[in-house]
């Protein structure tokens, strides 16, 4: 293969940049040109590409967003669409394409490869909610992000004995909630994958009351409900007339990416490169227990467990979240 290309898509992910640096260098290293998409699957279609070279990504590794910019782009589920972007690739030779970005973007990724055009997914979104890889691109950075805002919610709920309610986000899954919840001591964790009741909330914090605790600090996932809703449920069982609610937001998309989240996605963009090298396609690329593996992709976003491939060709199948959800309790 001589010429790749690499787009990101869906909500961008701190760590996106160096997975891009990554495809581009390692492309480079390998003898490949390689082309930037921008605006993801909509740059494809409507042939927003150009080559990259060593320079285009330099001083890229420590930043957050993607400097190829990213779009969510539904309209790319329709076969009219997808045929105009592979008449893109076509016209420019291209062989080969890294997708990074969530599931819908491996969607895309699984679409190209079926028309003949090798796609290799990275798994670039703070959710952390893709299947097959125990972490994803941006995940670590914005669980840093909302760890860094509850301990300052932490500081001013203890000077005014209040109660709060931080609302993270995470779409569908509970991990930024549970592993922010944890790092910054959090009271009570809320997340989709556990059932909660508001009166055992209001029950622990009256205990914690009770113990000569003043404020109490409840970490809320997206995918439950909203940080308001689950106020007015609260004050309905008690008497939380001083409760604050607080939305992280945008801020948990953005910044400069870890070390982790760096270091994650410069050996996802290399790896993806090989794989494109090899003729590999329908893959996405995951990481397990600090290795690198790869899963079908389409299995990564629809089967609902972490998937491996063992060395027979076989399919291992984990579930990667039980583990901290029990660590918690
Ligand atoms: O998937 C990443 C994510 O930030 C989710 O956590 C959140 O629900 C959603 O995207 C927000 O999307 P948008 O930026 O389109 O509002």
């Amino acid at each position: 293969m001589k010429r790749i290309a690499v787009l990101t898509s869906g909500g961008d992910s701190p760590g996106m940049n160096a997975a891009i640096r990554a495809v581009v260098r390692q492309g480079i290293a390998e003898g490949m040109e390689v082309y930037g998409i921008k605006y993801g699957y909509k740059g494809l279609v409507e042939g927003d590409i150009e080559l990259l070279d060593t320079a285009s990504v330099r001083d890229q590794v420590a930043r957050g967003g993607t400097f190829l910019y990213s779009a969510r782009y539904p309209e790319f589920v329709q076969l009219e669409y997808q045929l105009k972007g592979i008449e893109q690739l076509k016209a420019r030779g291209i062989e080969g394409v890294v997708v990074i970005g969530g599931d819908g973007s491996y969607h895309g990724a699984m679409r190209l490869t079926e028309h003949g055009f090798p796609a290799i997914g990275l798994p670039g979104t703070i959710d952390n909610d893709i299947v097959g890889t125990e972490y994803t691109i941006g995940f670590d950075t914005a669980v840093t992000t909302a760890v860094d805002a509850l301990d300052k919610i932490r500081d001013t709920s203890s000077s005014h004995n209040r109660t709060f309610i931080v609302e993270v986000m995470g779409r569908d899954a509970g991990d930024i909630a549970l592993w922010a919840g944890i790092a910054a001591g959090a009271d009570d964790i809320c997340i989709p994958e556990r059932e909660f009741k508001v009166e055992n909330i209001v029950k622990r914090m009256n205990e914690a009351h009770k113990q000569g605790k003043n404020h109490y600090l409840i970490v809320l996932a997206e995918g439950v409900m909203h940080g308001e809703e689950l106020a007015e449920a609260l004050k309905r069982q008690g008497d939380l007339s001083d409760l604050r609610v607080s939305v992280l937001g945008h801020i948990q998309r953005g910044g400069s990416p870890t070390v982790r989240d760096r270091v994650l996605a410069s050996r996802m963009g290399a790896h993806a490169v090989k794989l494109l090298k090899e003729g590999k396609g329908g893959l996405a690329v995951g990481i397990r227990h600090e290795k690198l593996v790869e899963n079908p992709i389409l299995g990564s976003v629809e089967e609902g467990a972490l998937m491996s491939i063992n060395p027979d060709g076989s399919i291992k199948v984990n579930f990667p979240h039980e583990a901290p959800i029990e660590l918690y309790r």
